[in-house]
């Protein structure tokens, strides 16, 4: 399973590249509005350009940005505009009868399509058969309300599985770091999580005693 970032942030990205395990990126409208206010700067369309192509470079690979108008014909024209950024964008939109028609559209001229805010299976076949390079169920949101989004990723797998459809399966809205192993032992493709999940996947108490411990015994005898 890919590890993915789920962020607008450069220092974020930049830093958990340098470890080596990072395969890409998503990025939604929240996080971006997030990331240009806490800078105090005005977004603009140059702006976002900009600012999404160095998240590519950071990256150096797949980078979700999603488009903002909800009627097809304006979802496939930013679509077209937001890919023309960088050869790494994929164009994330929303799981709707606006979204399906663009997807359609869109990935029949070449540009990969990431298909969001997807909390059924049957969502996650229509986005498949609608030419969707990826699927993002989201499981924290669904966990959020109690049901069980391990379980939505799991009949979503398996779909894919079973009907042979190529579209991978984005694990998304990832809360803790279960998610990430609950999704890697489903089969998901990918799973994307915020900066602070990625930490803790490192951080143990017992690794830092170990290491601890093996500096003191060092010491004493040391060359
Ligand atoms: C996925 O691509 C979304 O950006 C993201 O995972 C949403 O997660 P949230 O529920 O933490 O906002």
């Amino acid at each position: 399973m890919e590890l993915y970032l789920d962020t607008a942030n450069l220092e974020e990205i930049r830093e958990i590249a340098a470890w080596g395990v990072l395969s890409g990126v998503t990025t939604n409208p929240t996080l971006v509005a997030k990331e240009f206010s806490a800078r105090g700067e005005r977004l603009t369309s140059e702006g976002l350009a900009q600012h999404l192509r160095a998240i590519c470079e950071a990256a150096q690979g797949p980078v979700s940005a999603e488009v903002t108008a909800l009627e097809a014909p304006a979802m496939v024209e930013e679509g077209r505009r937001l890919a023309a950024i960088h050869p790494n964008i994929v164009v994330k939109l929303p799981t709707t009868e606006e979204g399906l028609k663009a997807c359609k559209r869109l990935s029949s001229e070449g540009i990969r399509v990431n298909m969001t805010l997807i909390f059924s299976a049957n969502q996650a076949l229509l986005a498949a058969r609608a030419g969707a390079a990826y699927v993002s169920p989201f499981l924290g949101r669904v966990d959020d309300i109690s049901w069980d989004g391990g379980e939505l990723l799991r009949e979503i797998v398996e779909l894919f599985q079973v009907q042979d459809l190529p579209a991978k399966v984005i694990a998304a809205s990832i809360r803790h770091p279960r998610h990430v192993t609950e999704a890697a032992l489903l089969g998901a493709d990918i799973a994307t999580m915020p900066h602070a999940v990625f930490k803790q996947l490192l951080k143990h108490p017992l690794t830092d005693l170990g290491l601890k411990r093996f500096m003191e015994d060092w010491e004493k005898v040391k060359p």
